[in-house]
C-alpha cells in the first residue's frame, strides 16, 4: 500500500481523536519489546507539546476506507535569533560602543511525528512533513528544524535523505536525578530570584543574540510553566534586599555571576522507564530508602523511574566571570532542591556541546544523552536580514538557547 490516495492527513480533532491518539503513541513507544523503554505520558493533551508555542498545528494521517489514525505530526512556528549583526546604536559618528544586535527569523519545529510500526515504510512520515511544510510556508516560516536521537536511522534518513534537511547541530541534553536530600548550597555564593521583567531585560540585554533565542521571551518568563529566574552572585555583591535591578546590575557586575531559570515540565508529561529487571528496580528501591531515612550520607540514589515521574527543564543559563562555572553548580543544586520539593524525578537540560559552562552542570551520563541531532532546511529565501545569509550554512557558536516550551 502507498500513502498516496489511500491515507488523508487533517488536522487533529481533539475531542474525536484523543483515544485513538493516545494508542498510537503507546504502540510506537512499546514498539521494542523486551527492552527498557521510556514511556511518555502527556495527560491527555497531545498537543500539550506545542500548545505553549505562539504558533501551533497538530496534523493526523488516517486510512482513507476505514478512518484508522496511522500516523500524526506536531510543529510549531516562533521568531527565533539566527544570528548577529553590528549596530551602533542608531547614532552613527559617535563614541559609542558598536554592539552586536541579534538577526531574527521565523523558524518552524517538528516534533512528535509518530507512525504505527503496522503502517511503516508506506510514504506515511514523508506525507505528514511535507503537509506540515506547507503551513509553514503559508505562516511565512523561513527555516524548519527537527531534533531527533542520533542513532534513529529511520528518521535521520526521512529528514535528510527525503526531505532535504542537514544535520545542524548536535547539543548534549544533561539528566540529573532528584535524590532523596536537599543539596547543601555554598556559603560563598547568594542565589537570587528575579521578576520575570528583571529577568526579561536580563537575557535581553546579555543572551539575545544566542541562537535559537526567542524574541518573545517574555511569554516564556510570564508563562505558569516558569518556575522562577535565578541568579548566582558572589556572597557580598548583591543580595535580594539591595538588588538594584538589571539594567544597574549589568553596568556594575561582580567578578562573576550566573543565572538560570527552570521550567515545570511535570505539568505537561510524565515519564516512566519500563521494562526494568526485577533486580534494577530494588536497587534503585534500595538506595531511595537508605537515602531518605539517613539523609546526611548524601547518598546518590536513584529516583522513581520505573513509576511516573515529572521532571523540572532549565533554560536560559549563562553567566560571566572566571567563576561562572562554579556558580552554575550552585543554581543546579538550587534547582534540585527546588524540583525535590514539588516531587519531580530529574532535572534536565539541554545545552550546546561547546557551552563553556557545561563542566559546572552537574548529570549522571545513564541518563543523558551526549549528541542530541538537530537537523534544519531552509524553506524560503526572501525573508531575513541578508547580513546574516543561510543559517543553514553557518557554524556553530558557543552556546544555544533552548527554549523549554518544546522539550
Ligand atoms: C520515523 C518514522 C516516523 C518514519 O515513518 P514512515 O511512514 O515509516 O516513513 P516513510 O515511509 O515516509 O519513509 C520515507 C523515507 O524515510 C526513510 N526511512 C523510513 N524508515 C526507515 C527505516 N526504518 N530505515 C531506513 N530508512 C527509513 C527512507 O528513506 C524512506 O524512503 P523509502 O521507503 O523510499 O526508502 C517511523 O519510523 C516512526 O514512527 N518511528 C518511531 C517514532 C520516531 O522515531 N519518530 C521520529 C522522531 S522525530
Amino acid at each position: 500500500m502507498e500513502a498516496e490516495g489511500v491515507i488523508v492527513v487533517r488536522e487533529l480533532d481533539l475531542k474525536k481523536d484523543l483515544l485513538e491518539v493516545e494508542d498510537l503513541e503507546r504502540r510506537c513507544e512499546v514498539g521494542n519489546s523486551g527492552k527498557i523503554s521510556l514511556f511518555t505520558d502527556l495527560h491527555g493533551d497531545p498537543i500539550s507539546r506545542v500548545r505553549h508555542s505562539p504558533a501551533f498545528l497538530m496534523l493526523v494521517a488516517e486510512t482513507a476506507k476505514e478512518k484508522e489514525i496511522v500516523g500524526l505530526i506536531r510543529g510549531c512556528i516562533k521568531t527565533v535569533t539566527c544570528g548577529k549583526k553590528l549596530s551602533r546604536n542608531g547614532k552613527i559618528n559617535t563614541n559609542e560602543l558598536i554592539k552586536p544586535v541579534p538577526v531574527y527569523t521565523k523558524l518552524a519545529y517538528i516534533l512528535g511525528l509518530r507512525v504505527s510500526p503496522s503502517h511503516r515504510r508506506m510514504g506515511i512520515g514523508l506525507k505528514l512533513v511535507r503537509q506540515m511544510e506547507k503551513w509553514f510556508g503559508e505562516n511565512g516560516a523561513e527555516y524548519s528544524y527537527m531534533a531527533t536521537e542520533n542513532d534513529n536511522l529511520a528518521s535521520v534518513k526521512l529528514f535528510t535523505d527525503k526531505c532535504g534537511y542537514s544535520k545542524f547541530r548536535t547539543p548534549s541534553i544533561l539528566v540529573n536525578p532528584v535524590f532523596a536530600h536537599r543539596l547543601r548550597l555554598s556559603d560563598k555564593v547568594t542565589v537570587i530570584r528575579l521578576s520575570p521583567s528583571d529577568a526579561e531585560s536580563l537575557y535581553r540585554k546579555r543572551f539575545s543574540t544566542t541562537e535559537f533565542f526567542p524574541r518573545d521571551i517574555d511569554s516564556v518568563l510570564n508563562n505558569r510553566l516558569s518556575l522562577g529566574t535565578f541568579l548566582a552572585l558572589p556572597r557580598g555583591s548583591y543580595s535580594a534586599d539591595t538588588w538594584p535591578g538589571s539594567d544597574r546590575f549589568l553596568s556594575d557586575p561582580p567578578e562573576s555571576w550566573a543565572v538560570v531559570s527552570v521550567w515545570n515540565c511535570k505539568e505537561v508529561f510524565t515519564l516512566e522507564v519500563r521494562g526494568a529487571s526485577l533486580a534494577a528496580r530494588a536497587l534503585a528501591k534500595t538506595t531511595r530508602i537508605v537515602d531518605r531515612a539517613l539523609p546526611f550520607l548524601k547518598l546518590p540514589s536513584v529516583p522513581e523511574l520505573f513509576r511516573p515521574f515529572g521532571g523540572h527543564f532549565l533554560y536560559g543559563l549563562g553567566g560571566e566571570g572566571r567563576s561562572a562555572g562554579k556558580m552554575v553548580t550552585v543554581l543546579c543544586a538550587h534547582a534540585h532542591n527546588l524540583a525535590k520539593e514539588l516531587g519531580c524525578g530529574v532535572v534536565a537540560t539541554e545545552v550546546s556541546n561547546r557551552e563553556p559552562l557545561k563542566s559546572g552542570i552537574p548529570h549522571w551520563k545513564w541518563l543523558s544523552c551526549d549528541e542530541d541531532l538537530w537537523c534544519i532546511k531552509r524553506l524560503g529565501e526572501d525573508y531575513s536580514d541578508g547580513s546574516v545569509g543561510d543559517w543553514t550554512k553557518s557554524p556553530p557558536g558557543l552556546s544555544i538557547f533552548v527554549d523549554p516550551r518544546e522539550v
